[in-house]
């Protein structure tokens, strides 16, 4: 399976911080926010990953993570011209997704709880139709919202509606089969100019192929895209790893747990001593 992350947009909700800047390349406490999607399709053993970003942004990218090697994936971009909407990812990545099934994740989604890893490892291995997830929120209004019947599936999805069916959203990690590309060309512009994701997965619904999960009060989804969304997610992993003493989000340490380099590997390529590196020693040395 290969992996997208859309880190494309002009992150108009965070105007003036992102006058000149990426959004996605914004802290989110004390690392840049695409770790933290990134480090969402690692744990579900996804190692071919394409970021599709704006022209601008290119160079800033490819400095922050290069080709992957040094985290034992392969990383390759793309650029997405205008903030032409969320399925526009596949056909931007037509050529790179070629034959095989493909994970979307949203470069200012981030997920937390446990059981993560193996819960993304589960859904990598679902090979037919569209796997997404729910999460209930107070705000559905502003996100793809879906409605479950009484045994829980799915019976109805919107983007956006002014009054929501329910309180779940749909959040920005999707895992397709590779009828996903055929879907994508499907998609006319919706009343703001944008291809959304929404319709491609109601296309699956339409096939009786849209598999959705509700993911409980042990996981913490945030989105980043707002001031106050960016603030508060902030906030959680201060929290958490302040709490814990263990990092979200932190692509060194999943690649080693999930075996992609080994301890010497990824200590080769750390720079010197600063509060993250030395999070990662420590990581290295406890196991
Ligand atoms: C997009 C999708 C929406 C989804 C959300 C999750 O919205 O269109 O269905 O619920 O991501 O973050 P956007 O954030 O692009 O407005």
């Amino acid at each position: 399976m290969k992996g997208i992350i859309l880190a494309g947009g002009y992150g108009s909700r965070l105007y003036p911080v992102t006058v000149s800047t990426s959004k996605q390349l914004l802290p989110v406490y004390d690392k840049p926010m695409i770790f933290y999607p990134l480090t969402l399709l690692m744990m579900a053993g996804i190692k071919d990953i394409l970021i599709i970003c704006m022209k601008r942004d290119l160079e800033a990218y490819k400095a922050l993570l290069g080709n992957g090697l040094n985290l034992g994936i392969k990383i390759s971009y793309e650029i997405q011209f205008k903030q032409n909407g969320v399925a526009e990812a596949f056909l931007i990545g037509e050529n790179f997704i070629g034959n095989h099934n493909v994970a979307l994740v949203l470069g200012d989604n981030l997920l937390f709880g446990d059981s993560l890893m193996s819960n993304l490892k589960k859904s990598k291995e679902n090979h037919r139709g569209a796997k997404v997830f729910a999460y209930r929120v107070k705000n559905p209004e502003y996100y793809g919202v879906i409605e479950f019947d009484k045994n829980d599936k799915v019976c109805s999805l919107v983007e956006k509606p002014k009054s929501p069916k329910s309180n779940f959203a749909v959040i920005g990690l999707y895992f397709y089969d590779n009828k996903v590309i055929e879907f994508a060309k499907k998609v006319k512009p919706s009343i703001n100019d944008e291809l959304q994701i929404t319709d491609i997965n109601r296309m699956y619904l339409a096939k009786g192929e849209l598999f959705a999960e509700k993911l409980g009060r042990g996981y913490a989804w945030l989105d980043a895209g707002t001031v106050d969304g960016l603030y508060n997610a902030s906030t959680f992993v201060k929290s958490i790893q302040e709490r814990q003493g263990i990092q979200i989000g932190c692509p060194e340490e999943i690649s080693f747990r999930m075996g992609y380099l080994s301890k010497n590997e990824i200590i080769k390529n750390l720079s010197n001593s600063n509060q993250y590196s030395e999070y990662i020693r420590q990581i290295l040395n406890e196991n």
